[in-house]
């Protein structure tokens, strides 16, 4: 990258991580522990509101996980409104067919229900009933809703994206096939629920993918330049938690401890990255989701490696600290360098342990164009990454991708 455009961005981050530090991110009042899910529609009764949303997915109603939470809703004389159609990689058609029944269904408030994508689709069918003169097209990028949502609960049944402590939406449009983010302060949802009761039927597939897309949050806010003490406590701690607990999740789908451990660490990384940043990893994970349907958690797992390798020693210090943080990694006496490589070779090791495969499907060289621009638009001048990319670099990387 020449200088100039090394001078903007660096500036840009700059700025923004000083924004940060003068305009703190609330965090959701968070209801933890195994059964809670069960005092949710008391909670919400307590709050004066009579009529959610529920956003989930199709998926998630088939194997009935909403069901108690419905029935205990109308034991409390409330009545709940249900759009279960979000898909992966969530549309602004979903958002749209939400919010007409959030409206029809004269709702007050909304409860998001699944993994990042229901809760991802609930924000922005959030965002759309408070500014209903703005499509979502022009929500993207940063703070375009700047007003309140309505009171939002979100359940989060996978242990990943940490949307229910972020200020980010990640939507596709199913036209262009572009996947953006939308980040606002106000998409942070105001209650978050924690039920490892949630997680137990997590097929291992989709157990270890989103862990590992928790795990490259912590990493990816960790090694970025826009850290605070609390970003660092957070990401180090999601760091041990995920290692300590992501392969027993993924053998022993039943070990609530684990499973509630793993909520715990994707929540906590989800507070990290939403105020310290992603970085290419996620920029270029999105841009396979909305252009290919790789689910993001996939996605994550096979380009953090790849990234990683590529920041060399740029990233070795924070690595090499990760590493020590985790545990079991690397020996005291190893030099920092040693301790960084030591660090990504768990992370392939962790894949491999979990049948994660190291290439993307489908990726094409004739993609590469598209993949580029817009990758290299979310990433720059935004994400504080510890080295800045060009295009010819990120299709060196690309091209590692390819099967
Ligand atoms: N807002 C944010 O801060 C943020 C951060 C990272 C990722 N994301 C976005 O989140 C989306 C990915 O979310 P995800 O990885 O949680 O997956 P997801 O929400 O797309 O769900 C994946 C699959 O898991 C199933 N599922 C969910 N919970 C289940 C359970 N308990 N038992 C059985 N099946 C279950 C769903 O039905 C679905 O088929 C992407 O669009 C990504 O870009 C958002
Ligand atoms: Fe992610």
């Amino acid at each position: 990258m020449n200088i100039c455009s090394k001078v903007w961005c660096r500036t840009v981050q700059f700025f923004f991580a000083i924004g940060l530090k003068i305009l703190p991110i609330r965090k959701p009042e968070v209801i933890s522990g195994s059964g809670k899910l069960s005092e949710l529609p008391d909670f919400i009764k307590s709050k004066g509101l009579k009529k959610p949303l529920l956003v989930t997915d199709k998926g998630i109603m088939k194997i009935g996980l909403p069901a108690p939470l419905l029935a205990s809703m109308v034991s409390a004389d409330m009545e709940c409104a249900v759009y279960d159609e979000t898909v992966p990689n969530p549309t602004i058609d979903n958002i749209e067919a939400g919010l007409k029944i959030y409206n029809e269904s004269n709702c007050d408030c909304i409860i998001a229900f699944g993994g990042g994508s229901s809760m991802d689709c609930a924000k922005i069918i959030g965002a759309r009933a408070v500014k209903p003169n703005t499509p979502v097209g022009k929500m993207k990028g940063y703070f375009k809703i700047l007003k309140t949502l309505p009171p939002f609960f979100a359940i989060p049944t996978t242990s990943g994206t940490g949307s229910e402590a972020t200020v980010a939406a990640v939507i596709s449009n199913s036209v262009t096939h572009e996947k953006y983010p939308i980040n606002d302060f106000c998409l942070v949802p105001h209650y978050a629920v924690l039920d490892p009761l949630l997680t137990l039927k997590l097929p291992k597939h989709i157990t270890s993918t989103t862990g590992v897309d928790a795990l490259t949050h912590a990493v990816e806010a960790y090694i970025g330049r826009s850290n605070t003490g609390l970003t660092r406590d957070m990401a180090t701690k999601a760091t041990k938690l995920i290692f300590e607990n992501l392969k027993e999740t993924y053998d022993n789908g039943d070990n609530v401890d684990a499973r509630e451990n793993m909520q715990i660490a994707a929540y906590y990384a989800g507070v990290a990255f939403t105020r310290a940043f992603v970085g290419y990893v996620h920029a270029i994970a999105h841009t396979l989701g909305g252009l290919y349907g790789t689910p993001h958690g996939l996605a994550n797992a096979i380009i953090l490696p790849y990234i990683l390798d590529w920041y060399g020693k740029s990233a070795y210090k924070p690595l090499a600290r990760l590493a020590d943080f985790a545990g079991g990694i690397c020996e005291k006496s190893d030099t920092i360098a040693v301790k960084a490589q030591k660090f990504i070779q768990a992370i392939k090791d962790l894949n491999q342990s979990m049948d994660i495969p190291t290439k993307i499907k489908g990726l094409k060289e004739d993609d590469f164009k598209i993949i580029v621009k817009r990758a290299l638009k979310e990433a720059n001048p935004m994400y504080p990454v510890p080295k800045l990319m060009d295009k010819k670099q990120m299709i060196q990387v690309l091209k590692q991708l390819m099967e």
